[in-house]
């Protein structure tokens, strides 16, 4: 197809003359993307309007963000995550059915062959920060209980650093577990209260945020990541509803449904059991896991 006929590029025909060019794109998606992000994109361009040097700096600004990309720095998913953007396809890409636990962001941290724990282990392998345990329950949204659940935990310290991130400071696998449920669903292990950090606020993505007058920090929290035959994997974290930052999580991160209470506990007895020496943290939370969409389609056919 000619593009001639939509004539020469115009200020007010700009998006049907990009958009006409790409006419024999060799995917429809791929056309349509860049159609919507061609008229969205000139209409920003249309009303804000801005000077060559404005539009040089932004250019600047995504190639610092590139450059600042290596094997193990992701800065543009960094951009998404302060954006908004990446809680915003979480969002759209699990839209649980009602009762389900709701997802969050992944985040950069995951480590992906953690050791798997007998029920109740320590994550904590350095003894340093306040004892804390946490346990519930694997449910179906029936209410049942989900065995052999596998849910792959990780957390940063009480100073708001992950093992990765203090290579040769916190010991590798420090506060990172992996624990299967048995026929009753339930879970619980022991760990330290985690901290509030800053995402990496070194870079382009941390200037941004400086100019904006936002802060990098993400509120204390606990990651999840949930799996079990039959069931849609759950990607999440439970909140501390006390932390400075839960109001205000750098990345957009905290759901309601995913604040837990984290209770001090002053019980000599119980903490003797868990091998703790003093006061200490006590977390329950239950997570509901969705039924994979063939399993239920398989149900009401059956
Ligand atoms: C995290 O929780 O590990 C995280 C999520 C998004 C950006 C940076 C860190
Ligand atoms: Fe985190």
């Amino acid at each position: 197809m000619s593009t001639w006929e939509k004539g020469y590029f115009t200020e007010e025909n700009s998006v049907e003359v990009v958009t006409n060019r790409n006419a024999n794109a060799k995917s429809e998606r791929l056309k349509e993307v860049m159609e919507v992000v061609t008229r969205k994109l000139h209409e920003a361009v249309k009303e804000l309007e801005p000077t060559q040097d404005e539009w040089m700096e932004a250019i600047l600004f995504l190639t610092r963000t590139g450059h600042t990309c290596t094997d193990w720095r992701q800065e543009f998913i960094l951009l998404s995550d302060v954006l908004g953007v990446s809680m915003l396809v979480d969002a759209i890409n699990n839209r649980k059915p009602s009762g389900a636990s709701e997802s969050t962001v992944l985040g950069p941290f995951h480590v992906a062959d953690a050791p798997e724990l007998p029920m109740g282990a320590n994550i904590c392998l350095d003894q340093k920060g306040e004892d804390m345990v946490i346990g519930g329950r694997i449910l179906n949204t029936e209410g049942g209980p989900i065995s052999n659940a596998v849910i792959d935990v990780w957390q940063a310290n009480d100073e708001g650093f992950y093992d990765v991130q203090q290579k040769g400071i916190q010991p590798d696998f420090n506060l990172r577990g992996v624990f299967r449920t048995r026929e009753d669903g339930r879970y619980w292990f022991r760990a330290v209260k985690p901290k509030y950090y800053p995402i990496p606020a070194d870079g382009p993505v941390g200037q941004l945020l400086g100019h904006l007058g936002r802060h990098p920090f993400r509120p204390a929290h606990l990651h999840y990541i949930i799996k079990a035959d039959g069931f849609e994997t759950l990607t999440t974290h439970i909140f501390d509803p006390d932390d400075p930052y839960i109001n205000s999580d750098a990345v957009f991160g905290v759901k309601e449904s995913l604040l837990a209470e984290f209770r001090k506990t002053e019980n000599p007895q119980r903490a003797k059991e868990l091998g703790f020496s003093e006061k200490f943290w006590e977390v329950t939370h239950d997570f509901v896991l969705a039924a994979h969409p063939k399993r239920l389609r398989r149900t009401r056919e059956e």
